[in-house]
């Protein structure tokens, strides 16, 4: 897919498709320079009563006068909402609506920026990028088959307005990297091919890349990760990206790890069929990290960021880890199995301990689709932050309003570390039924020093959707990827 920025009038684009914008109120579409074509709109917003709404939409064939097939005008809301939001939004639904007119070319009619031109071609850049996104590798029957976008020209002037929308691109281009990935079918997408395809990314963006297999693993002492692996003859990975910025604006070292479980059936503990269906996912975390990632150079981030991906299936083979097994992890902590399904916490306290002491970074940040109790708490669409560290938490809260992201901060209370602290270990790995998502928060957080800012993201809801979204096709989504991706271009703070 090609997207470039054009300087022409949108009735001068040649697409099979061109889309405009109006705001709830507006009586003519914005970001149409041509009064000819604008007043036609105008119109036909008018005989149609086009409100403007969110998912309004309204098509026009522009009887072959102009340089565009056919023109559609969406509704973008009411305005004044974050800057480039509804634009974020307006043009993803544009890419989405696309397909529907079996579009291989699309024009895109920014309406004249309420802010800066750049942060709003980025937000143009994003929302197109997501919107095209489909998941079609798989179709072999070319009437089930949706036609593919080719090329997106957006219209747009300004100073900025180019390397805006190269942002975006490049930032769309890793939401859509996570999601292929999420997406994979799970025999596939095993620890090793995951491996396989960062090591090949890695190379494409700039980044160093290590994978350990089982002997170095153990080698290095992660025991709890390969507890969680013993039931699965796939065998595991710790995959380390490194990113080394040419100019380093300050003496921080990000780390990233992410939750690579490539299929969670649950282990021993098994999972009901309902409950597995969806499992596949359960790797959305380190996607998400490798997917960040390969976005750095080109955003031109300058902190340097190192990644770990925790890669293992969660099995009842023969060697499965059990029930009531009791592990040493990395930190020398010792685990009691209380439940083999709550495996996420095992991976990635044995890299978070790991990670800390190897790397001496200055901030940590986990994601994972960690807990169902954080959808409980959250519901599908929010990402659950804990953190310590009240700066941190201000930084990431800033950095997801920026990408359109939704976040919202748990507690973190000291007092629940009791209900995992019982049974004839340490810790054990779960903590009762209540506040689900913030023992397993607490739980991680044993295996760092305190001092450390560190912040954990559960994704569990967000990263997978059976829903359609404005943004999204049914699957996988990229969750955090742009929050992510703010956070470190602002430097972190
Ligand atoms: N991968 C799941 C969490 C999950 C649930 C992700 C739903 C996405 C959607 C995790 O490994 C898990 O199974 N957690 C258990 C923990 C429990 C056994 C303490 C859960 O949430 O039920
Ligand atoms: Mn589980
Ligand atoms: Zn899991």
């Amino acid at each position: 897919m090609r997207i470039r920025v054009s300087g022409k009038e949108l009735s001068q684009l040649k697409a099979d498709l061109a889309v405009c914008f109006a705001f709830e109120g507006d009586r003519a579409p914005r970001g149409v320079g041509d009064s000819r074509l604008r007043r036609e709109l105008a119109t036909q917003m008018k005989a149609e009563a086009f409100g403007g709404r969110p998912g309004d939409k309204l098509v026009w064939n522009g009887d072959g006068r102009y340089g565009p097939r056919r023109f559609l005008v969406m509704g973008l809301g009411r305005e004044g909402g974050t800057p480039g939001e509804a634009i974020r939004l307006g043009c993803a639904g544009a890419a989405r609506a696309a397909a529907g007119y079996s579009a291989r070319s699309l024009a895109l009619g920014l309406p004249p920026p309420a802010g800066e031109v750049a942060g709003e071609a980025r937000a143009a850049g994003e929302g197109a990028l997501c919107g095209a996104y489909q998941f079609d590798r798989y179709l072999t029957d070319p009437a089930r088959r949706p036609v593919r976008l080719r090329s997106i020209e957006i219209s747009v002037s300004g100073r900025g307005a180019k390397r805006g929308v190269e942002l975006g691109e490049v930032a769309g281009k890793a939401v859509c990297l996570a999601r292929d990935l999420v997406n994979e079918a799970p025999s596939r997408l095993t620890p090793r091919a995951f491996a396989r395809i960062a090591a090949k990314q890695a190379r494409g963006s700039g980044l160093r890349c290590r994978a350990l297999g089982k002997p170095e693993i153990e080698r290095a002492g992660l025991s709890a990760l390969l507890a969680v692996a013993r039931g699965s003859d796939e065998p595991p990975r710790v995959v380390h990206l490194t990113y080394k910025p040419t100019r380093p604006a300050a003496k921080r070292r990000i780390l990233l790890v992410g939750k690579g479980v490539t299929f969670d059936s649950g282990g021993l503990d098994l999972k009901p069929a309902d409950a597995m269906l969806t499992m596949k996912m359960d790797m959305s975390g380190a996607a998400t990290v490798l997917a960040t990632m390969t976005a750095l150079e080109r955003l031109g981030c300058r902190v340097e960021v190192h990644g770990l991906l925790g890669l293992v299936e969660n099995m009842t083979g023969g060697a499965a880890y059990k029930p009531g097994d009791i592990l040493e992890t990395h930190a020398g902590k010792t685990v009691e199995v209380g439940n083999t399904d709550a495996e996420g916490r095992l991976v990635l306290c044995d890299l978070l301990s790991h990670g800390t002491r190897r790397l001496k970074p200055t901030h940590v940040v986990d994601v994972a689709t960690l807990t169902g109790a954080c959808v409980v708490a959250l519901g599908l669409r929010a990402t659950g932050l804990f953190t310590r560290d009240d700066r941190l938490r201000e930084a990431l809260l800033e950095a997801s309003r920026k990408a359109g992201e939704k976040l919202w901060p748990l507690p973190m209370y000291d007092e629940y570390l009791q209900l995992l602290q019982k049974g004839p270990a340490d810790l054990c790995n779960i903590g009762g039924r209540w506040g689900g998502a913030i023992t397993a928060a607490l739980f991680l957080g044993e295996f760092l020093p305190r001092e450390l800012p560190w912040a954990h993201l559960d994704i569990a809801g967000p990263a997978f959707t059976e829903v359609e979204l404005p943004d999204a096709p049914i699957g996988g989504t990229g969750a955090a990827v742009l929050t992510l991706l703010r956070w470190l271009e602002a430097g972190t703070n």
